[in-house]
């Protein structure tokens, strides 16, 4: 097999999903996806978009304006149409997933260089819109219970994560998001685009919308639950409606080599899981614990860890089951420059963009490190885990 190495990757800032207050209001997906797809062949002067063998790119929802958002950006970027390009959707793992078919692709030898993407929109997409459940799946499941809010609650009670608990996290993610940015340890991933602020007015963006630096406990205290009555999941411990796009590029280390690229990691591997879809929330449980079993590492061979933060009530039933990181927030090496409850979470691209974070963190962070693990739930008990290891 050949090795399949980690050239660069890039995302756009993420944008609030908000007809009046987004910044990215007034862009479409596929623009998401033009300005990433672009920014890489910016920096990537070697690479051409006619040497790109291939493209996939997840989302959640491929409908509306993402139904085969990734070929129509593509086109509709100006760049060559023998580039064939595959969109394609396993729900919130969908940009994870786009990068491991893009790494097998490599590894088999079948291609050289690829570029993996994952993009929403979640305001001109909304989250299940055009969504129609097969009648047969009631048999065995209550639609209600298959919403993301509900099985966010079900992880609380089963877990027995405390309103306490999840505010503490929400807290810690926006702390450390906002610690991150002010930093500009993000400033190797974000690419700066256009947008609107409140009064209409083009502003050039370049960090993340949804971030809290003034975050307060005392405040989340007071929140109402967002999904039921007598809850405990509100919109502080909730990912927010996002908007975003990312993309990577990945060669085969020949390429890279011969191409006299860098890079300073490569894809280990990667594993898709299912887990019962009323709890899609633990997924990163049994899909890091089927990584751990294929490649005999153990958490402590670990260096940081990407988590994507659906909601703090699953993101802390998987940390404490999996022994990742200390019982509460903060963590040490679980989302170190915080996570999607504050940066946000445009479902199809967090697993590119927690990849991309990941491979900053390792360069910047945790310079020593053999391996990186990156994980997330999806709609539905979908689930992925991806280890990056050091070359
Ligand atoms: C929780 C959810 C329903 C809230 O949506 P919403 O009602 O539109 O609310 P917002 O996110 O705009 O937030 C509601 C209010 O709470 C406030 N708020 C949110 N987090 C806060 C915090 N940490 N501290 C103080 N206020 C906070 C917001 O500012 C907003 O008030 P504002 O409009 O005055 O600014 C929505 O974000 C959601 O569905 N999230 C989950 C998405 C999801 O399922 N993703 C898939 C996971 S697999």
């Amino acid at each position: 097999m050949q090795e399949c190495v980690f050239i660069d990757g890039v995302r756009t800032p993420n944008g609030r999903a908000h007809r009046e207050k987004g910044w990215f209001r007034k862009k479409r997906p596929d623009e998401l996806l033009t300005e990433v797809y672009k920014a890489l062949f910016e920096r990537n002067k070697a690479v051409k978009p006619e040497d790109v063998d291939a493209l996939f790119v997840g989302t959640a929802n491929p409908s509306g304006m993402q139904n085969d958002v990734g070929r129509l950006a593509w086109l509709a970027s100006g760049y060559p149409v023998r580039v064939p390009t595959n969109t394609l959707t396993n729900q919130c793992p969908s940009g994870m997933s786009a990068i491991m078919h893009a790494a097998r692709a490599i590894r088999t030898g079948e291609t050289d260089i690829m570029i993996a993407a994952g993009v929403e929109d979640m305001e001109k997409v909304p989250m299940g819109a055009n969504m129609d459940f097969p009648p047969r799946l009631l048999q065995y499941y209550n639609g209600a219970d298959l919403l993301m809010g509900m099985t966010a609650e079900k992880v609380a009670e089963q877990w027995k994560i405390s309103r306490e608990d999840m505010d503490n996290m929400a807290y810690w993610s926006n702390k450390k998001a906002a610690a991150a940015r002010d930093a500009g340890k993000f400033k190797n991933e974000i690419v700066p685009i256009m947008g609107h602020d409140d009064a209409g007015n083009e502003m050039l963006v370049d960090q993340d919308q949804w971030i809290r630096g003034d975050v307060s406990k005392e405040k989340m205290a007071t929140m109402q639950p967002s999904f039921k009555p007598n809850g405990s999941v509100t919109a502080a411990t909730s990912s927010p409606l996002t908007q975003g796009a990312c993309a990577v590029l990945m060669m085969s280390r020949k390429k890279a080599d011969a191409l006299g690229l860098s890079y300073s990691y490569k894809y280990s591997m990667g594993v898709l899981e299912g887990c019962d879809p009323t709890v899609m929330g633990i997924g990163p449980i049994p899909a890091v614990k089927k990584l751990f079993a294929k490649t005999g590492l153990t958490p402590k061979d670990i260096g940081p860890v990407e988590l994507n933060e659906a909601f703090a009530s699953q993101s802390l039933a998987c940390i404490r089951d999996l022994k990742l990181d200390n019982e509460n927030a903060p963590f040490e090496r679980v989302n170190v420059w915080g996570g999607a409850i504050a940066l946000g979470h445009p479902l199809g691209e967090s697993g590119a963009r927690i990849t991309v974070t990941l491979l900053n963190v390792l360069k910047t962070e945790f310079p020593d490190a053999k391996y990186g693990l990156a994980s997330l739930c999806g709609a539905f008990g979908n689930a992925g885990a991806l280890l990056v290891e050091k070359v």
